[in-house]
């Protein structure tokens, strides 16, 4: 396939299942995790093994289970972190500590009562130290997207010299929007002497509701990773869905990226996630919710049965979702209505159709939905 790689680093099972209600025990963990690689994530963030036992076996179990997928850890920039960090991991074939520290003055001063400058020498320790357990190491400068640039060039570029190999940029409160969050990837492209030698990576939150397009941005400003979660789950408005990142780079293909993900896994993995996190996807969510390919205005009814293109950019077995729907409601043509009673065996002529449509439009402006036992009803009574 063509295009530059754009690495899919999924965090459903760290920042995901932060949320509350979302927690998982260790087999559910593992058994997502499994169906993560199948679906071609590069790297799966496991947990924040220092945060509990629990979730350092279920790192540790992940470590030992998964063949291709980096697995990573979260820690802070403590030396404990990041020591408990690398036992958890070390069974995996291939291991990523992610370690950082809050870069914005509101975190530097309220979190940390430190300068500027301690934080860059913490920062640069913590890498050093990770880089003792594993060369892949990815540092993450906690509310980048608030950080001014030119101290966050500073940064970067100390951090890279320590050994960090992937540099995460996360607009940490979902603050920026889509130009700035793509200019501070630009600035640091053409600031940071030492840029070519890490990856950088977006990790955008989704509080007023940009955290798709700020990736999209990022990548467009020289980002070669997503850090995002199936369904879009994380902290408060949840972190970038992995599924929308991914079908924007493969429905833009002029963009000239790629991915490695397997995208007609996107539903069935979706509809698991919120299984087992008993977190129920909204249904007009963009490629996986119910209504997603499901059309119910007369004029889409009528120029999608006439060629679905007309209303429709993806075909949903392309993201693995069920065929597209034509759902009979007030707002419904004839169009529909003849299709969707030819379908049930009725194979009524336009005339037909005509004296049907005003009894189905009776029935559909009592109930929020037509269903086929209506339909059914109406065509037998009409029949008799
Ligand atoms: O949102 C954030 O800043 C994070 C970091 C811990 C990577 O999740
Ligand atoms: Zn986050």
């Amino acid at each position: 396939m063509m295009g530059q790689q754009v690495f899919i680093f999924d965090t459903t099972l760290r920042d995901g299942e932060q949320v509350p209600g979302c927690k998982l025990n260790t087999q559910e963990k593992l058994a997502l995790a499994v169906r993560l690689e199948e679906l071609g994530v590069d790297i799966l963030e496991a947990g924040f093994p220092v945060s509990s036992p629990g979730d350092f076996e279920s790192v540790n179990q992940i470590a030992k289970t998964l063949k291709n997928t980096v697995v990573c850890g979260l820690s802070r920039a403590v030396q404990n972190d990041i020591e408990v960090a690398a036992a958890a991991l070390k069974p995996a074939k291939r291991f990523r500590i992610h370690t950082g520290i809050g870069t914005s003055d509101l975190h530097i001063k309220y979190k940390f009562n430190a300068t500027r400058e301690e934080i860059i020498e913490r920062a640069i320790s913590a890498v050093k130290l990770a880089r003792n357990f594993t060369d892949d190491v990815e540092f993450y400068a906690e509310d980048a997207g608030r950080t001014d640039n030119e101290y966050l060039a500073r940064v970067i570029e100390a951090v890279v010299k320590a050994g960090a190999t992937t540099l995460n940029i996360p607009d940490t409160t979902g603050y920026c929007l889509p130009y700035q969050y793509q200019a501070k990837m630009e600035y640091l492209v053409n600031n940071v002497p030492n840029i070519d030698k890490a990856i950088l990576s977006c990790h955008c939150h989704n509080d007023l509701g940009l955290a798709t397009a700020n990736s999209i941005a990022g990548v467009m400003g020289g980002a070669r990773q997503i850090e995002c979660t199936i369904n879009g789950l994380g902290e408060r408005a949840g972190n970038t869905a992995l599924e929308e990142v991914v079908m924007v780079l493969n429905q833009h293909s002029d963009l000239g990226y790629r991915t490695n993900i397997n995208t007609r896994l996107l539903n069935p993995i979706s509809h698991e996630v919120s299984e087992i996190m008993r977190m129920g996807v909204q249904p007009n969510k963009a490629i996986v919710g119910a209504n997603a390919f499901s059309h119910s205005s007369g004029i889409h009814q009528d120029g999608f049965l006439k060629e679905a293109q007309t209303y429709e950019i993806i075909n949903p077995e392309l993201v693995g979702a069920e065929a597209s729907k034509i759902v009979l409601t007030a707002r419904s043509g004839r169009s529909a209505l003849a299709h969707r009673l030819h379908k049930l065996g009725y194979p009524y002529t336009r005339n037909d159709i005509d004296v049907l449509y005003p009894i189905f439009l009776q029935l559909a402006d009592r109930k929020k939905e037509v269903t086929h036992d209506d339909l059914v009803e109406i065509a037998t009574a009409y029949t008799k």
